[in-house]
């Protein structure tokens, strides 16, 4: 590795630890994991950190990093989508990866209503979402101009991030988003994931990826990615990042069209990535 591949590194290494909280130990504000700074919490998302700007933990901020590798050094095209975003944490990661690496023809897209999670829709989820709390938390609800102020803070707000601001159901059917190379889905319910990926995960390249934070730890979440695979027929395996977070690989016959020249969709993904399959899934999709 030549020592500018190594200070890439080396300032991706320092973004993950600042965007954690983990150089100052800021502790949970979340009601389960007791108050107090825990390294092995925060390295799997099991808390809501108080300050820190992401909340997905150390192994899915590096599962982040070695897909990204991966779709570009495939030269898979398109755009890096997150849905879902707090304080926006994962994308300002993002951001700084494309920084790093001097690619300046690719954007982040940053979807959020900026307020929270919706009430469940009876209508159209009538049984979905029923009895969901997420939108009583207000912890959830962070404004796009606290959003944008933090990529500020990391001199990272520029013209290749961009801001979707609204419901999903709204804002997303007419994103103008071309193509995907990474669409991450961290809306955690199952109006929010499905409405995410009836509108966008079409547009994911094939040789893309399509990353579900909460696969493994909420259950409307779950069911959503489960009945979009069987209704689009989708038999890639889902891959477990750290027990929770999960992601498949959209392959060329998934995708109406095809980009696939040179992209090898069989490759191994480097070091990091867990390559199992997500116990139980394949069964229910
Ligand atoms: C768990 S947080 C995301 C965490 C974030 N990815 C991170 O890096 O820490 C869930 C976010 O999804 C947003 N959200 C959920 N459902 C939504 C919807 N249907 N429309 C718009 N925003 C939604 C919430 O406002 C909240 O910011």
């Amino acid at each position: 590795m030549n020592h500018i591949a190594r200070l890439a590194e080396l300032y991706l290494n320092l973004m993950e630890r600042v965007l954690l909280g983990v150089i100052y130990e800021d502790p949970p504000i979340d009601q389960w994991s007791g108050g107090v700074y825990n390294p092995v919490l925060r390295a799997k998302d099991r808390d809501w950190p108080a300050k820190a700007h992401t909340m997905i933990g150390f192994e899915r901020l590096r599962n982040l990093r070695v897909l990204m590798s991966h779709v570009i050094g495939d030269q898979v095209p398109g755009d890096f989508v997150e849905t879902g975003v707090w304080r926006g944490g994962a994308c300002i990661y993002m951001r700084a990866m494309l920084k790093a690496l001097g690619i300046v023809d690719r954007k982040i897209w940053v979807a959020d209503s900026f307020a929270g999670l919706p009430t469940p829709d009876s209508v159209r989820y009538p049984s979905q979402d029923q009895g969901d709390l997420h939108h009583t938390f207000k912890a959830l609800a962070v404004s796009l101009e606290t959003v944008q102020e933090n990529f500020r803070k990391y001199d990272l707000l520029d013209e290749q991030v961009r801001f979707l601001k609204g419901w999903f159901k709204d804002t997303l059917p007419d994103a103008p988003i071309d193509r995907i190379a990474i669409l991450r889905l961290d809306g955690d319910m199952y109006s929010s994931t499905m409405d995410a990926l009836q509108a966008l995960g079409h547009k994911v390249s094939p040789g893309g990826f399509i990353i579900v934070d909460d696969f493994g730890a909420v259950e409307g979440c779950r069911r959503a990615i489960q009945d979009y695979r069987r209704e689009k027929g989708i038999d890639e395996p889902m891959q477990d990042i750290d027990g929770i977070g999960a992601f498949w690989r959209v392959s060329a016959s998934a995708c109406s069209s095809s980009h696939g020249v040179g992209i090898n969709l069989d490759a191994q993904l480097p070091g990091q990535v867990p390559r199992r399959s997500v116990e139980g899934e394949q069964a229910a999709a």
